[in-house]
Parts: C-alpha cells; sequence; structure tokens
C-alpha cells in the first residue's frame, strides 16, 4: 500500500503520531525524532483523506515544514477537520504559518530566507518548551530554515519564544494542544530539539513510549507468524543488510519453512557468498534453508557487449529474476516471497507516485515477481527505518559487522565496472575494493564514511613497476560522508591512508597501473559512477 493513507492501527503501533508532509526536506527527520522518544510515526501527504485521518486513531498530529508560502495561490492547505479530531497538533515552520492562517493570525512573506544557526530566547511558561534546560539569559540554539514568517499570532494563541529576526518563533495556544516553532527542532543543530519531540509524543499526546526495538522484533515476528500461517517462504537474500535481518525475523517465525535464496553473480566484493553462508548456516539461533546458486558464467554471459548504465541494470534485474524463479520451482509449495523493503522505499515510491520523484538511476528490484509467480508478498521491515532495522537485526543476533556494513547496490559490481563487464575485470576489482576497505578498517575509518569503495576504469595507462613499463587500467578510489545519500560529500581520508591503498593495488594487482581518488561532491557527480 502507497503511504497516501494510514495503515491500519494494531500492536505497538496502536499508539501513533501522523506527520502531515508539506514536502520539507526534514519530513523523515522528523519522524524518526518521534520514534527515537519511543512512539510509532507514519507520514502522510497534505492531500489526506480527512476521513481517513478521523478513523486511524492518531495520538497527536505534526505538521511539517514545506518549500512553499502559505500566501501563494494553490499552495497546500491544511486537511479538513484537522482540528476537530481533538488531539494536539505541532506545526512545524510552513505547518506553524498554515496554523495561524487558519486561526485568522497574520503571515508575512519575505524575499530573503533566513537559514542557519540561531537562538531563540524563550518566554514561559509554555507547555512546550519550559522544561528545557536553557541559558541564563533563556537562549536556546536552534535551526533555522524559512521565507514567510508569523507576524500576529492568531487569537487565543501567546508568543512562547523569539529571536532577533523572529519575533514570534514558537507561539502555542492558551487552552488546547496547539503549538508552533518557527525553527526546526527535528535537526540536530537544535539543542535539545529530541526533547522537544519527546516533551509532545509522550507528555502532551499522552503515548506510552513502547516502540523499542524489542517490541517492534517481537511484534514483527508474530505478525509474520499470523500472516504466513502454515505457509512456506522465500526470499532473495543479498546479504546486505535489509535482506539479512529479513531471513533473522522469518526464520524465528516460520523456521525451516523459510527458503533463503543467494544468487552468486559473480558481481559480489570479495568474500561476500563465503561470509553470507557462514552468517546464515542453520544453527541454534537460525533454522533456515538456505540454497546458494552460482550463476557467474549466465550472467557474465548476459552482460557481455552491454556498455550502457541502464542497460547492464536491467540485464542483471531481469538475469537475477530468471536464476531466482528456476531455483524457486524446485522449492516445494511455497506460497510467500519475502523482500526487504523499507519505510523510506515506501515514502519515496509514494512520492514517486505522486510525480515528485526524478528518477536518475533505476534501482534494482524484484517488482513484478510475485505476481508472476502467484506469490503473496510479505515485507515485515516496511514500517522501519534503517536504523531500526539495525536495531532490530542487533536484537535478533545478527553480526555487528554485517549490520553496518556500507550499502551495495543491487546490480553490485556490474555498475562499477565501467563499460562491459568482464570477468577479469569483476576479479580485479573484488581485489582492489577488498585492499581499499581493508586499509579503511586498519585505519579506524570504515565506519566514520558511509559508503566507500573502489570503481574499474577500462582505460589504458603508463605506468613503471619495478623496471617494467606497465600498460594497464586504472581504479578509482570513492569514499563519500552522507546521512541520507541524496547528497553527499567527498570524504577528507587522510592522504597516507590513500597512498597505502594505492600502493598496495598497483603491487598487488597486476592488471592496474594506476589509482586516482574521486573528490566529486553529490550533486553533481552521483555516488557510483553508473
Ligand atoms: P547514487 O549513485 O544514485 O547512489 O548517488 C545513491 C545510493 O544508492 C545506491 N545505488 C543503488 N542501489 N541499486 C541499488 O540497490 C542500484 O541500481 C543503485 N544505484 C545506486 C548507491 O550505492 C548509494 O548508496
Amino acid at each position: 500500500m502507497p503511504a497516501s493513507g494510514p495503515i491500519a492501527a494494531a500492536g505497538i503501533q496502536s499508539q501513533r503520531l501522523l506527520i502531515i508532509d508539506f514536502g520539507s526536506q526534514y519530513t523523515q527527520l522528523i519522524a524518526r525524532r518521534v520514534r527515537e522518544a519511543g512512539v510509532y510515526s507514519e507520514i502522510l501527504p497534505s492531500t489526506v483523506d480527512a476521513a481517513a485521518l478521523a478513523t486511524c486513531g492518531a495520538r497527536g498530529l505534526i505538521l511539517s515544514g514545506g518549500p512553499e508560502s502559505v500566501a501563494a495561490e494553490g499552495g497546500p492547505g491544511l486537511p479538513e477537520g484537522l482540528f476537530d479530531l481533538g488531539v494536539p497538533v505541532l506545526g512545524i515552520c510552513y505547518g506553524m504559518q498554515a496554523m495561524a492562517v487558519h486561526f485568522g493570525g497574520g503571515v508575512a512573506g519575505s524575499s530573503k530566507r533566513e537559514f542557519g544557526p540561531a537562538e531563540i530566547k524563550v518566554h514561559g511558561p509554555s507547555r512546550l518548551l519550559s522544561e528545557l534546560k536553557l541559558s541564563a539569559s533563556d537562549g536556546l540554539a536552534v535551526w533555522m530554515s524559512h521565507g514567510d514568517k508569523v507576524v500576529a499570532p492568531p487569537p487565543g494563541f501567546r508568543v512562547t519564544a523569539s529571536t532577533g529576526s523572529a519575533p514570534i518563533a514558537a507561539m502555542e495556544h492558551a487552552t488546547q494542544p496547539w503549538f508552533g516553532l518557527q525553527f526546526h527542532p527535528e535537526v540536530t543543530h537544535t539543542e535539545q530539539g529530541a526533547d522537544i519531540y519527546r516533551r509532545f509524543a509522550l507528555d502532551i499526546c499522552g503515548c506510552d513510549g513502547d516502540w523499542t526495538a524489542d517490541r517492534i522484533a517481537e511484534d514483527a515476528i508474530e505478525q509474520a507468524k499470523q500472516r504466513i500461517g502454515d505457509g512456506r517462504v522465500m526470499l532473495g537474500l543479498s546479504g546486505g543488510v535489509d535482506s539479512s535481518v529479513v531471513a533473522a525475523l522469518l526464520s524465528r517465525a516460520v523456521g525451516e519453512r523459510l527458503t533463503c535464496v543467494f544468487v552468486d553473480n559473480g558481481l559480489l566484493r570479495k568474500n561476500e557468498r563465503q561470509e553470507v553462508e557462514s552468517a546464515f548456516a542453520p544453527s541454534n539461533a537460525l533454522s533456515l534453508q538456505l540454497v546458494t546458486v552460482d550463476a557467474k558464467d549466465e550472467f557474465y554471459a548476459k552482460l557481455a557487449g552491454v556498455t550502457e548504465p541502464e542497460a547492464k541494470r536491467r540485464v542483471i534485474g531481469n538475469t537475477f529474476i530468471e536464476v531466482f524463479e528456476r531455483t524457486a520451482k524446485e522449492i516445494e509449495g511455497a506460497a510467500w516471497l519475502a523482500q526487504g523493503t523499507i519505510y523510506p522505499d515506501v515514502i519515496e515510491s509514494a512520492a514517486g507516485a505522486h510525480g515528485k520523484a526524478h528518477v536518475i538511476k533505476s534501482h534494482h528490484n524484484v517488482g513484478g515477481l510475485p505476481e508472476r509467480m502467484a506469490l503473496k508478498l510479505i515485507e515485515p521491515l516496511r514500517d522501519l527505518f534503517k536504523d531500526e532495522v539495525r536495531q532490530v537485526g542487533l536484537r535478533l543476533g545478527l553480526p555487528e559487522a554485517l549490520l553496518n556494513r556500507h550499502p551495495f547496490p543491487g546490480p553490485g559490481l556490474g555498475v562499477r565496472i565501467l563499460g562491459e563487464v568482464r570477468p577479469e575485470y569483476a576479479d580485479a576489482l573484488r581485489e582492489a575494493d577488498a585492499i581499499f576497505l581493508e586499509e579503511l578498517r586498519a585505519a579506524d575509518y570504515y565506519d566514520r564514511v558511509a559508503q566507500a569503495f573502489a570503481v574499474y576504469l577500462p582505460v589504458k595507462s603508463v605506468g613503471v613497476v619495478g623496471d617494467a613499463r606497465r600498460y594497464e587500467h586504472v581504479i578509482a578510489l570513492r569514499a563519500v560522508e552522507t546521512v541520507d545519500f541524496m547528497t553527499a560529500r567527498c570524504a577528507r581520508l587522510p592522504f597516507e591512508l590513500i597512498e597505502r591503498a594505492s600502493s598496495r593495488i598497483v603491487n598487488e594487482i597486476p592488471t592496474v597501473s594506476r589509482v586516482v581518488y574521486d573528490v566529486s561532491s553529490k550533486p553533481p557527480a552521483t555516488i557510483e559512477w553508473e
């Protein structure tokens, strides 16, 4: 189901806060902060149906910021009947301004955006802000990002904080649980921002705070048990975090009725197959069936002569489906297909359906497979953010090293070998990548960067190794710092580390004559080279 309506309230999701999204870049952060406070939260578009909103049992609502102006024609309005639900409402930035206009306050546009750190002065008493630890002058460091601002509070509201440039930086109703903040408590630059969300979610909305990793895991196992009954499930296990956590979770739910299919497509990292086989070998904690399919030659044959990145993605995706389908036929009686879809995928595909997302790269998935194979789909991580998936994985006993691995694209090394994929390029790249990651780990940098890898550039360059001339290919090293992978900057690794990796790569891999370090940011460059 796309995130256009709330999901049915059940179990630990029954105490929930809804976040109405007006298009802010920080909306997902709001949802995560609320969950960190121990309360389940869900993001809905501002066009959400009023009736759906009324029946989903939300304990409170948060109105996000957004890029539009409340004064502009056609800017998104508040969902109808919002304030009749009788639950607390917190408006952030655009959300506060929309609330102010709704109740007859004044909002003024501005040609200049205020963006960056600021200090608010809190004027007590405030039900939302009074518990914060303020400076001697009642100050709190916050993060601002706005053009418009509220210039006159609506009747019944009082101003609870101000800054030099935004005299109404926070407001709240005298008797109703309606609050507005011009700043962004979800951004880490706002001091005690997490406390503001905790105060709202727990004290003001009255939630118990029982959305914790232990209970999420228990609940997900129980729900999977109930849905699957005595059916048999298949899972395409890639060795990445999401499918690994699904495997651990479903193994607890259905045991040996789970069959994981791991496809060695020849585009994996060094030792990846052995690592997956040993992490998922049946043990006391894990009872599942693991089928490894060696399909290297089939992938290489299909990729021969294919050079265009999107064409390569299609070939890899389709070949995966063919191999998986063939293997599945040998598994008797499978009725379910499990997938590691997580909440940001759900939000992004819903945004895509609303026409907001622009596809730069098609990401590899197995869409279409369940219908073709007449399988029912189960996605136990569909409501979870990545950090929650990791927490659940830890609770289920998966190794920390596996859970903290950098993301690896579905098409694997296929999009890290520029142009045509050849087996000998994949072998050399695997070695170069392993050397780079080994050096990163040794220097304690692996966990300090979001993603790091080597790229194979099949252009010839002259080098000299020992006394001999070498006319061979080039390896690029890439390491980035990013939180959301939407934007990224090149990691400022110590030069000695890059030098050490470079020297080892050229000395240990005879088909490489040169190593370069990629210093581009995203945008304009993407993280992967293809
Ligand atoms: P880009 O290259 O778009 O990458 O800046 C952003 C993140 O997405 C990963 N990525 C992929 N993941 N299939 C995937 O499953 C793909 O085709 C794909 N392309 C990029 C990339 O590794 C980075 O984490």
